[in-house]
C-alpha cells in the first residue's frame, strides 16, 4: 500500500506527541518530534552560554549552527526514536522548564528554522512519516495527505505539563508552568517566520474535555480513509 505523510500541528501540551507516537506505531510509520529539534538547539545554546535569563546572543548561535548535529535513534524499550545532539542522547535533558522558557525565542530565528526544516523534509522524503510540530502542515509538508491541528484550553494544557514535570521530580509551580504555556503560545503564534497557524486543509481537534483514546481512534480512522484512497 502507498504510504502517506501525516502532519500534526497545534499548541503545546495538546497531546500531539502521544497521538503521533500511537499513529506511527499502529501504521508502522516513523515518528519525528520536531519540537525536540528546536529544544535540542536551545539546549546547545544554553550549554554554550549563548542564552540565559535576559540575554540571548542570536548572532553567536547563528554562527555556531554548523556545530550542531541532530539525529533520532530508535529506542526499542521506549518504542520511539530519541533525539541525539552531537552524538549524545538529550531526550530527557531537553524536557525541563528552563529549556521550555527559552525555546520559543530560539525557534523565532529564521536561520535555525531553515536548518531544521531542511532536515525534517529529508526525513520525510520517502513518506510513511508522522511528524508533529507547529509548521508541519503549513511549511514543512504543505502537501501532506493528512493534516491534524490540536487545541485545548491553556489551563488544561498547563495542568498536563505540570503533572508531567512533577512526575519527573522537577521543582515547579503550577503558575510558572501556566505562564510558560501562555507566553509560548504568544510567541509561537505571533513570530514572523512560520507562525503557528492552522493550515486551511487541516482538521481541528479540541481535547479540553474529550477522551484522548477516543480521539486517537477517530484520527486513526481518518488516516485509514485517506490511505484507502491512495
Ligand atoms: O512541541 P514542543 O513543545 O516540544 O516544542 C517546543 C517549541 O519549539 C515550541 O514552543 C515552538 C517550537 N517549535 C516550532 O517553532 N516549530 C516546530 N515545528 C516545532 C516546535
Amino acid at each position: 500500500m502507498k504510504k502517506i505523510t501525516i502532519a500534526i500541528d497545534g499548541y503545546s501540551s495538546t497531546g500531539k506527541s502521544t497521538l503521533a507516537k500511537q499513529l506511527a506505531k499502529e501504521l508502522g510509520y516513523v515518528y519525528i518530534d520536531t519540537g525536540a529539534m528546536y529544544r535540542a538547539v536551545t539546549f546547545f545554546a544554553m550549554q554554550k552560554g549563548l542564552i540565559k535569563a535576559d540575554y540571548f546572543d542570536q548572532e553567536g548561535l547563528i554562527e555556531a549552527l554548523d556545530q550542531i548535529q541532530l539525529e533520532f535513534q530508535y529506542n526499542a524499550v521506549r518504542g520511539f526514536a530519541e533525539i541525539h545532539l552531537n552524538q549524545k542522547n538529550v531526550e530527557e535533558a531537553i524536557r525541563t522548564l528552563e529549556v521550555s522558557s527559552f525555546v520559543s525565542q530560539v525557534a523565532q530565528i529564521s536561520e535555525v528554522r531553515k536548518k531544521l526544516v531542511e532536515q525534517q523534509q529529508s526525513f520525510g522524503r520517502s513518506k510513511g512519516v508522522v511528524m508533529d510540530g507547529r509548521d508541519i502542515g503549513t511549511v514543512v509538508f504543505p502537501d501532506a495527505e493528512l493534516k491534524i491541528f490540536m487545541t485545548a484550553s491553556p489551563e488544561v494544557r498547563a495542568r498536563r505539563r505540570f503533572d508531567e514535570l512533577v512526575a519527573k521530580s522537577q521543582k515547579v509551580t503550577f503558575e510558572e508552568v501556566y505562564q510558560n504555556v501562555v507566553e509560548r503560545d504568544r510567541i509561537d503564534t505571533s513570530r514572523e517566520d512560520s507562525p503557528l497557524v492552522k493550515a486551511v486543509d487541516a482538521i481541528e481537534f479540541d481535547n479540553t474535555t474529550v477522551d484522548k483514546e477516543a480521539q486517537f481512534l477517530q484520527i486513526l480512522e481518518l488516516a485509514k480513509q485517506v490511505l484507502a484512497k491512495q
